[in-house]
């Protein structure tokens, strides 16, 4: 039963208007008072030609009572509508715990491909605190479109080519401690790039050596690529450590490499829909006309770029998924990049690049000094995560010390905690990471929610009921309990405003609210006190089961786990 399809319908019969109208302007009131839905009459003043207050109370008049809506009331130029309690709780609770997982799911996605590129970061380099941001919104877009019924794919478009590699190289042969490297290998590798850098500095020739090796490796010689090949296994080793610790995973790695042979033919097209100029030597597409500098293609070296790399990705992605939308979960300093790339297509006449979004977010400080990656002491992503799961793990031994999976659970919560604090506004804010905030067991945090869960999960085994048939709704319609419903109720809305906007936050915002209305509920409705009646017991645990299912989802559309206790 959708109460706002229904009440959009009896608005449009007794206004005798076009149904879309009522659609776009219906609202849901700021406070519970004014009642569940709200009508804005101002849009028919003028077709009307009367004030709204008037046109509010015409119609108000012609609505009675039904099984569904309690009353209909005018305030102002506002029409507002109020549910009958006890039918919307049966309705909305019967149905979450009928559907369990399925609720809030839709299949206005069905049959239509949507990409979503995360993560990526680049190889023999350490995973970044921005690569983890990318990950988390990544992780988290794709789930929310796939509860929406579309077919999804993961992509890792990995940094694992370009004229750094030829440095690498060098380094390599020059100073490679093989068994270090085999031990730590992304450690290392950096030392040895940097080393690089310090020394090219002195020697500029050690750049002329690089390059040959670059072009070594894009001739496809035996030992460069043997090297390359091996840099690249050592440091998936490493990140998969990372995806697996925070339950990630992708459908696909072709990263930036897999285009090498895929670029020849970009070049080919442009030039041939005369759209590549020279400038200083190397090939570039003008794109004056966006006020956008121009997109290189081709160096003056006639080496390809990051840029030529994404365009071949960008076709190859279209012949092979034949995407509805191509996302670029990637940070907002590449903005520029995108924009040119974007541009660079539709020029060349591909009208499904409107359909690729880079889905940009913010950056991420550090008030606490000893987490900056500045000045080379670079920080370990894994280091970070271990270090959230072992101070979540000194909180619950300090306050359960008789907790018997206290690693389990310090691990889904300390991850938890990292993943929420990145999907907790809208993206493109900059982030503060604190371990104050994020593990503040009575904040705005994942381990609030997750609590929430296992308060109502602890209810319900104490109960010993899991059958909610038939229960009596009829006494059970409090503000407490109402204002819990109606936010189950709002589930679907959630997602679907976070896929319109690509925004993570809404699904989080609103799981974040729906726990904090279940603890309002908690602390105002007993439940299993003896003096409660089995009817009203019975129908506030059949709330707690829908309300434990719908934090479950959500958080899971976040990439977090529940706890049974905690
Ligand atoms: N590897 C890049 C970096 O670490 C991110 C790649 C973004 N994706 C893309 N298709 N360009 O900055």
């Amino acid at each position: 039963m959708d109460y706002r399809e229904y009440t959009i319908n009896k608005i449009a019969e007794a206004a005798g208007l076009e149904k879309s109208i009522i659609t776009a302007t219906i609202e849901i009131p700021p406070e519970q008072k004014l009642g569940d839905l709200a009508f804005p009459c101002f849009v028919l003043a003028k077709v009307l030609r009367k004030a709204p207050p008037v046109i509010a109370k015409e119609l108000a008049e012609k609505f009675s009572a039904d099984e569904h809506i309690a009353k209909a009331e005018a305030v102002g130029g506002y029409l507002n509508f109020f549910y009958n309690r006890e039918d919307f709780t049966k309705n909305v609770i019967n149905e979450v715990n009928t559907k369990k997982g399925d609720f809030g799911k839709s299949d206005i996605g069905s049959g239509k491909t949507v990409l979503v590129e995360f993560s990526s970061p680049n190889i023999a380099k350490p995973f970044h605190i921005g690569h983890l941001f990318s990950t988390a919104v990544g992780n988290s877009l794709e789930r929310i479109y796939r509860q929406l019924g579309y077919d999804t794919v993961k992509i890792n478009h990995l940094g694992d080519w370009g004229t750094q590699f030829g440095k690498l190289i060098c380094a390599y042969k020059k100073w490679g401690d093989k068994e270090a490297i085999e031990k730590n290998p992304i450690n290392e590798l950096l030392k040895i790039y940097v080393k690089f850098h310090e020394e090219a500095e002195k020697n500029p020739e050690l750049e002329d050596e690089a390059r040959e090796y670059f072009k070594k490796l894009e001739n496809g010689d035996k030992e460069e690529t043997e090297l390359w090949q091996h840099f690249r296994d050592l440091s998936l080793v490493e990140f998969k450590r990372v995806y697996d610790m925070l339950g990630v995973s992708f459908d696909s790695y072709a990263g930036e490499s897999f285009y090498t042979d895929k670029m020849s033919e970009i070049v080919d097209i442009l030039r041939e829909k005369n759209l590549l100029v020279e400038s200083d030597g190397a090939q570039v597409v003008d794109l004056s006309e966006l006020n956008v500098p121009p997109c290189i293609i081709l160096k003056s070296d006639g080496a390809t770029i990051y840029a030529t790399r994404d365009i071949a990705a960008a076709l190859y992605r279209h012949r092979t998924y034949n995407f509805y939308k191509n996302i670029y979960v990637v940070g907002t300093p590449q903005a520029l990049h995108f924009k040119q790339i974007f541009a660079v297509m539709k020029k060349a006449g591909w009208d499904w690049a409107d359909d690729c979004v880079h889905v940009g977010f913010g950056l991420v400080k550090f008030p606490d000094k000893k987490l900056s990656t500045r000045h080379g002491d670079v920080v370990f992503l894994e280091d970070v995560l271990k270090e959230s799961v072992q101070k979540t793990y000194d909180i619950i031994a300090e306050n359960s010390p008789e907790m018997e999976n206290k690693q389990e659970v310090a691990q889904k919560i300390g991850i938890g905690a990292i993943l929420y604090t990145f999907l907790k506004n809208s993206r493109e804010k900059d982030i503060v990471f604190s371990w104050d905030s994020m593990l503040d067991f009575e904040g705005e945090s994942a381990p609030y929610v997750q609590y929430s869960y296992a308060r109502g999960k602890s209810i319900l085994r104490r109960s010993g009921e899991c059958d909610f048939d038939g229960a009596d709704f009829s006494a059970v319609t409090s503000d407490d309990e109402y204002a819990l419903v109606s936010q189950l109720n709002e589930f679907g809305t959630a997602v679907a405003d976070a896929a319109d906007k690509n925004e993570p936050f809404y699904v989080n915002r609103y799981v974040t609210n729906l726990a904090r209305l279940f603890n309002k509920f908690y602390n105002s409705c007993p439940i299993l006190k003896e003096n409660v009646a089995p009817e009203v017991k019975k129908a506030r645990l059949a709330i707690v089961s829908a309300t434990c299912e719908v934090i479950h989802s959500a958080l899971g559309l976040l990439g977090i786990e529940t706890v049974e206790s905690m």
